[in-house]
């Protein structure tokens, strides 16, 4: 395994893969792994010749510097567990690789970036889009991997590797849960020992409603309503957004029909905000 840190060799050894025939698979990442990322390495493992996983802690995508200087960062705990991996590079650029001096030119996905996440976190997507076209045109992988508790992301990402004609497949891993049914996150280890128990409310809830789907509820306003009830039981937890909307568009919706609904939720724990969600259909 082999860590790059320049941006032209990261290009290069690309160009190089490609001109050989070797699939491409990526995983890109802001380091702090855990299980759910090794969950996409161990996919894109599986799929393809050479596996490429990026760690790069992207500023434009922390709309709070505090989060962003906060954010953990241990590139050698990182790169020994994907060694075991049998990760092929690791690309872990400094920010300047990335946005050079008088770097101006932005991705912005309209419509889809500012609901949910793009609401409660003001130019998040535009940073993740931005990085991710970066990272794309540099790499050109074949298959690029994302985890679907980042739902909005994917709906994002799916856009753009469309519009931009970029020729990468994007594979989706289901989400990671601990025991409890907390879907992992490198948040959870700032939650304290009580929060992160509690915590486990959020995919509870989630569940109520899936099995009320099942049961036949289509209404999506007494499925946001049940969510909202149970989560609100738990006096830890502070509700930031209920949301029912097209798995696809993003519009909200108002019942459950034949297409995918994404039901997704944020909710704060004392200064650690969790997402979680789940897609639903009437044939549930
Ligand atoms: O999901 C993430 O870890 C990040 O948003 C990504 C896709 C690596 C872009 O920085």
């Amino acid at each position: 395994m082999e860590i790059i840190n320049r941006r032209q060799r990261m290009a290069s050894l690309a160009r190089k893969l490609r001109r050989e025939n070797k699939t491409i698979g990526f995983v890109p990442t802001l380091g702090a792994l855990h299980e759910g990322h090794l969950a996409l390495v161990k996919e894109a493992r599986q799929m393809s010749d050479v596996v490429i996983v990026s760690i790069f802690v992207n500023p434009a995508q922390f709309n709070q510097s505090a989060d962003f200087k906060n954010y953990p960062r241990d590139l050698t705990s990182d790169a020994a567990y994907l060694a075991e991996y049998q990760v092929d590079y690791i690309f872990a650029p400094e920010e300047k690789e990335i946005y050079g001096e008088n770097f101006s030119t932005y991705v912005y996905i309209e419509g889809l970036s500012e609901t949910l996440e793009g609401a409660s976190r003001r130019g998040h997507f535009r940073g993740v889009a931005t990085v991710v076209t970066i990272l794309f045109n540099m790499i050109r992988p074949d298959f690029a991997f994302f985890g679907q508790k980042d739902a909005q992301q994917i709906v994002v990402i799916k856009r753009l590797t469309e519009d931009l004609g970029f020729d990468t497949e994007i594979i989706v891993a289901p989400i990671v849960r601990e025991e409890s049914g907390l879907a992992l996150s490198s948040r959870n280890q700032r939650l304290s020992s009580e929060e992160r128990q509690k915590a486990s409310i959020i995919y509870q809830a989630l569940r109520e409603a899936k099995i009320a789907v099942r049961d036949g509820e289509r209404n999506v306003a007494r499925l946001a309503e049940i969510v909202r009830r149970k989560i609100s039981s738990e006096p830890l937890a502070q509700i930031d957004y209920i949301s029912l909307v097209d798995n696809e568009t993003l519009a909200p919706v108002d019942k459950i029909g034949e297409h995918a609904v994404l039901f997704a939720v944020a909710v704060w724990f004392g200064n650690v905000r969790l997402i979680d969600n789940v897609v639903l259909n009437r044939r549930q």
